[in-house]
């Protein structure tokens, strides 16, 4: 599959995990996070999709198109090794979705930070809650959502969270 491809895959499963997502939290306020804002474009979509909704960004730098810049007290600057620890202290409450886009060209660093990523999310979203991610990630309490249909087996992830949490 060439490059090109490989892409289209990647951000129309973005696309159709986050609208189906966006479908099912229909009514429910609360903190998004955008784990990996990279240039912008999901955080711009998760923008359009939950209007009026605090989006928080977790990323190690601003590298993102101008205007999908987000505001300076939405974003959190750092390694999610950092950041995450005391990120429910900055967002105030647990959030209704997670949306994790951190692969790299690298597998074995994207698996290792994937296997932190988990615990460090869950007490970070409320019961009832959903993640979102490029990369499978395996935490006891959160429940395999299949994707919809037009998305490739193993392309993108959903979970939703269950009870018993933090
Ligand atoms: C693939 S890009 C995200 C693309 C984004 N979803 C978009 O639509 O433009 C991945 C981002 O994750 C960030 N990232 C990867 N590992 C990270 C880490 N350990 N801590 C903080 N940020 C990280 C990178 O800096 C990069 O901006």
């Amino acid at each position: 599959m060439s490059r090109l491809d490989a892409f289209i895959k990647r951000v129309t499963a973005q696309r159709e995990c986050l609208n189906e997502i966006a479908r099912r939290l229909h009514g429910r306020s609360g903190p998004i996070l955008e784990l990996g804002l990279g240039n912008g474009r999901t955080y711009d979509h998760l923008r359009e999709l939950f209007p009026g909704q605090p989006i928080f960004v977790f990323d190690r730098e601003i590298a993102a198109h101008p205007a999908c810049v987000p505001p300076a007290e939405f974003t959190v600057l750092g390694d999610f090794r950092d950041t995450l620890a005391t990120a429910l202290t900055r967002i105030g409450r647990r959030a209704i979705l997670a949306h994790g886009d951190f692969g790299s060209g690298d597998p074995e660093r994207t698996a290792a930070l994937a296997r932190f990523m988990g615990p460090a999310l869950d007490p970070l979203i409320e019961p009832g809650g959903y993640v979102v991610s490029d990369q499978p990630m395996t935490v006891a309490r959160w429940r395999a959502i299949a994707p919809p249909p037009t998305v490739e087996p193993g392309r993108y992830f959903i979970w939703q969270v269950g009870d018993g949490g933090a």
